[in-house]
């Protein structure tokens, strides 16, 4: 009765990462209302900067209540507003952000800038743009899961998956390029551009200036598109500094001014303003076709003028924007350096970040196997036993098993901390039930342990594991709580 669209599962909504949302939905954390709830740390939300915001609105309730700075009401003017190329104040003040966040060290044409309604809606956009149903993005592993719905769900564009390894840290190698441009073409598959996010979601570190270039390399060797989503560009806490594509891009132009019309950059305001309810998302490319095609499209999925207007307000305050980016930068680092103490406290190591609302969390010594089977079922005894939604390695698509990506800035500190707790709880009883196990195959006598919130665990043994024969094979029956 429905399109195909509407009856297939291509949605990409039984992920993991989707289901841990669900089942949070279901029990969320409160302190007092719910202290035992599960606490959502699958979301990569901005919560701690929001007071500035606030206090911005404070001050300038004037654009809040769409007047200008005489009083006069713009009310009007921007309710009847319907020009898909948006409002040029705001496009203006988009730029110079963006130039800010760069150091100033490149120039942004707000000519070239498309506005959409969030970086999902431009990447989808810029999808439509350059490659036809059945063409072929490569994504370095691990990646946002999102993207298998923002870019293959409505185009018909498929990823080619590009595996980087723990090995070098996750880095980009001309290698793995390589290999995954092989594998599209084993598939038979057009492969039309690479799609980076800078900094990465989920590793939560920047890309060097030799990765970058790698990618250039590639990209002009395989007459390709390169798209960079920069939506974390803002949120860089910690050396070494950010470096956009349009760095490397300006730097090699000329050799090959060519390059300057494939590269394209996405951005939004959702993680370095932390506004992702405003849905403000844009398209940044020198290829005017791109530009005039995005803009058409972007009808489907503009940004009210209200918001535009509120937000040029907002960041055409520069002595504002200044002081929010520093103290946010300041924010997430202590946030973030919490929760890397925490988890190192109960024996856990994060990948080395600078940036981003999340740290990539090497669990796989906690794993029964090294196997996405075993991955799966710490993820549901991390989510279920201690109410913790944590986003698994496979929901990134990460080619190797035991990795996790742990958000930290959408919640309050407290939450963090009982977030700690618990995990730390979870480590020492794992352990604690690995020496059980140890025990109970060696021991010849019934062994009384007491552990694990208070609770006493008493194992016994009915035969000889020493010398014999037969492993435990039903442990959980022989202990009782
Ligand atoms: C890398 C990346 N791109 C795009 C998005 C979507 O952002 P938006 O809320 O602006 O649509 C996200 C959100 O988490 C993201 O991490």
């Amino acid at each position: 009765m429905l399109s195909r669209k509407a009856s297939e599962d291509s949605h990409g909504q039984d992920s993991s990462y989707f289901l841990g949302w669900q089942e949070y939905e279901k029990n969320p954390y409160h302190p007092i209302h719910n202290p035992t709830g599960i606490i959502q740390m699958g979301l990569a939300e901005n919560q701690l900067s929001f007071d500035l915001l606030e206090s911005w609105i404070q001050r300038n309730s004037d654009a809040v209540e769409m007047k200008k700075l005489d009083g006069a009401s713009v009310f009007k003017e921007l309710a009847l507003f319907q020009d898909y190329h948006g409002l040029p104040t705001f496009k203006n003040e988009l730029v110079k952000f963006m130039a800010k966040i760069r150091g100033n060290v490149i120039k942004f044409d707000s000519e070239n800038l498309v506005l959409a309604a969030g970086a999902t809606s431009a990447n989808e956009i810029l999808m439509f743009c350059i490659a036809d149903p059945g063409e072929a993005f490569i994504l370095p592993t691990p990646y946002y899961p999102g993207f298998d719905r923002d870019l293959k769900w409505r185009t018909g564009v498929e990823i080619v998956p590009m595996h980087c390894s723990s090995s070098n840290g996750f880095r980009i190698t001309s290698s793995c390029l390589e290999q995954a441009y092989q594998q599209a073409q084993n598939l038979n598959l057009n492969v039309k551009g690479v799609l980076i996010t800078n900094p990465s979601n989920p590793l939560g570190i920047t890309m060097t200036k030799s990765e970058l270039h790698k990618l250039v390399d590639f990209a002009l060797d395989k007459n390709i598109h390169i798209i960079s989503d920069e939506i974390y560009s803002g949120t860089v806490f910690d050396s070494p500094k950010f470096v956009s594509i349009m760095e490397v891009i300006n730097e090699r132009i000329h050799e090959n001014d060519e390059i300057s019309k494939r590269v394209h950059i996405v951005y939004s305001l959702s993680k370095d303003l932390g506004v992702p309810g405003f849905r403000v998302g844009m398209i940044y490319s020198n290829n005017k076709m791109v530009v005039s095609t995005a803009t058409k499209m972007s009808s489907f999925g503009l940004i009210s003028s209200q918001t535009q207007y509120l937000l040029a307000n907002l960041l055409g305050d520069d002595e504002f924007t200044f002081k929010y980016m520093d103290e946010n930068k300041r924010r997430l680092k202590k946030r973030k350096q919490i929760l890397v103490t925490g988890l190192r406290n109960a024996g856990i190591s994060c990948l080395k970040s600078n940036a981003g609302l999340f740290c990539w969390v090497d669990m796989r010594h906690l794993l029964s196997s090294a196997t996405f089977e075993a991955e799966n079922e710490l993820w549901k005894r991390i989510l279920y036993q201690i109410g913790l939604n944590i986003s698994p390695g496979s929901s990134c698509h990460c080619s190797e098993p035991g990795w996790f990506r742990i958000c930290f800035a959408n919640m309050s500190q407290e939450a963090l901390q009982v977030a700690m707790r618990r995990i730390k709880i979870f480590t020492d009883s794992n352990s604690t039930m690995f020496s059980i196990k140890q025990q109970l195959v060696t021991s010849t006598k019934p062994i009384i342990i007491t552990t694990v919130e208070g609770k006493l665990l008493i194992g016994f043994s009915s035969y000889h594991g020493k010398n014999n024969q037969k492993p435990i094979n039903n442990f959980s029956s022989k202990i009782k709580k």
